[in-house]
């Protein structure tokens, strides 16, 4: 059974797909406009915080679940007995295919400025509105996105996405570097910087504590089974908790890398940091032009080249878990299962497609079912997605995790599960921190965020 389904070829392979997975379009679109809109640095130290104390014990416990049982995310609970709470899984899948819908929108953005900056079309930075708006070009663009993600997932994991992730992981990660090192030579960077990195305290609100806890859990991949689904190709000798720890560095050192260099960019620019979720695409474009027709088309088309790599090994993540279902649960062959998910979610995906100005119904959705909130620019039908996927099912989802973790599955059985490829982990510090985490803290923090979202975000009843 377990070679059937196919397995990671190293430990190395695991944790580059699992970071693949991690790192994307979350830590390098998402985080700085979520830390723009957050009051810059106060959001920095929440995400951090929440990244370390909370989400890594939640990874620990995906990744053992999923390597004790061997089986995608519904699986799962039914192989250790419990199938009561295989809907964990269901919503899992549920926020892996709604996610992936809008997802997939995004990664079509980025996929079309890898053209757009080979045809030194800097301008098309200051045209983003009406870029995204035709809805015909990045149509196309996601459907092409779509189809190379289905097309290495129905290759099984291994061959094409660690090869890849090999190269193009540590080719971002200099790239970044070298950006970042350029950004801090701009006038007006260490205005940035300062926006960055030097909390003002006073701005951490319950909403800044908000966001920063949905995206430590949408950045690290948690909460909808994915790394269940991951664990389930490991390696019973394979230490999880190294695993885990490296994967988490790797996506906060991502992430924190793609602020250092946009931040400074934005303020050198005059923009505001505030500006959204077209800050990179906007930004960007500038700053390659400002670089010379020839060194910017070069770098322009490779930042948004690594850029759309690194959306695509999370995308095939996201499609691996309702993938794994299908084929494990209901024995429908790889290859059938993959092409018939892509093509519903691709579908599913069409009104958040349309909803970036092409449709003014979808644009306006969130205001037109009245749930719009005062002074919100992007109403649209793909921040509402959002909100059902990665504000609620995910923190929620989350929260089961932890509970069935430490309370329904039991301690003894994760700790065993974690001892397995890591003799020193009985006893240790880490365990009793873990263990603390996914009994009291994680459940705890998690039921409060996702009592908050539902209130505040389906009942318009502002508590934060
Ligand atoms: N972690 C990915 C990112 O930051 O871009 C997004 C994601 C992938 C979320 C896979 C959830 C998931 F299961």
């Amino acid at each position: 059974m377990a070679t059937s389904r196919g397995h990671f070829s190293s430990r190395l392979g695991f944790i580059l797909a699992a970071a693949g997975s991690a790192v994307g379009l979350g830590n390098i679109w998402k985080f700085p406009f979520e830390v723009g809109d957050g009051g810059g640095a106060a959001f920095v130290v929440m995400y951090l915080v929440f990244c370390f104390l909370l989400c890594f014990p939640v990874m620990t416990a995906e990744i053992a679940i999923g390597r004790r049982t061997q089986r995608n995310a519904v699986g799962a609970f039914k192989v250790l007995n419990k199938p009561r709470w295989a809907f964990i899984g269901f919503m899992g899948i549920a926020a892996g295919l709604l996610i992936l819908s809008f997802y997939n929108v995004v990664a079509g953005w980025a996929f079309g400025y890898v053209i757009e900056m080979l045809m030194g079309n800097f301008e098309i930075g200051t045209q983003f509105g009406d870029y995204i708006k035709d809805w015909l070009k990045i149509g196309l663009y996601g459907l092409v996105f779509m189809g190379v993600t289905a097309f290495i997932v129905s290759h099984g994991i291994q061959a094409g996405i660690e090869r890849a992730a090999k190269i193009l992981m540590p080719s971002l990660i200099m790239l970044m570097v070298a950006l970042s090192a350029y950004a801090m030579t701009l006038d007006g960077a260490m205005a940035g910087i300062e926006f960055y990195l030097v909390p003002d305290f006073s701005k951490i609100n319950g909403q800044v504590v908000y966001s920063a806890l949905g995206q430590a859990f949408f950045s690290l991949s948690l909460g909808m089974g994915a790394l269940i689904t991951y664990g389930s190709y490991l390696n019973k000798d394979q230490n999880i908790v190294q695993a885990a720890a490296f994967i988490t560095l790797m996506d906060v050192g991502i992430a924190f890398l793609a602020g250092l260099m946009l931040f400074p960019f934005v303020f050198s620019q005059g923009l505001e940091p505030t500006g959204g979720a077209g800050l990179i695409f906007v930004t960007l474009p500038g700053v390659f032009s400002d670089l010379g027709p020839n060194i910017g088309v070069i770098v322009g088309t490779l930042f948004f080249t690594l850029l759309t790599f690194a959306a695509l090994t999370s995308t095939v993540s996201l499609l691996e878990v309702p993938v794994a279902y299908v084929v494990d649960e209901h024995k429908v062959p790889r290859k059938r299962a993959v092409w018939l998910t892509a093509t519903f979610i691709f579908l599913i995906g069409v009104p958040s497609l349309l909803s970036n100005g092409a449709s003014s119904i979808l644009t306006n959705f969130i205001d037109i079912i009245g749930l719009a909130r005062e002074g919100a620019t992007d109403n649209s039908f793909m921040t509402f997605v959002g909100w059902i996927a990665n504000d609620t099912f995910l923190p929620f989802g989350g929260m089961m995790i932890s509970i069935f973790a430490a309370h329904i599955w039991k301690k003894e059985n994760l700790s065993a599960e974690l001892s397995l490829g890591n003799e020193n982990y009985a006893g240790s510090f880490v365990e009793t921190f873990i263990n603390f985490s996914i009994s009291y803290l994680a459940p705890f923090v998690l039921s409060m965020i996702f009592v908050l979202t539902v209130l505040s975000k389906f009942f318009a009843i502002d508590l934060l």
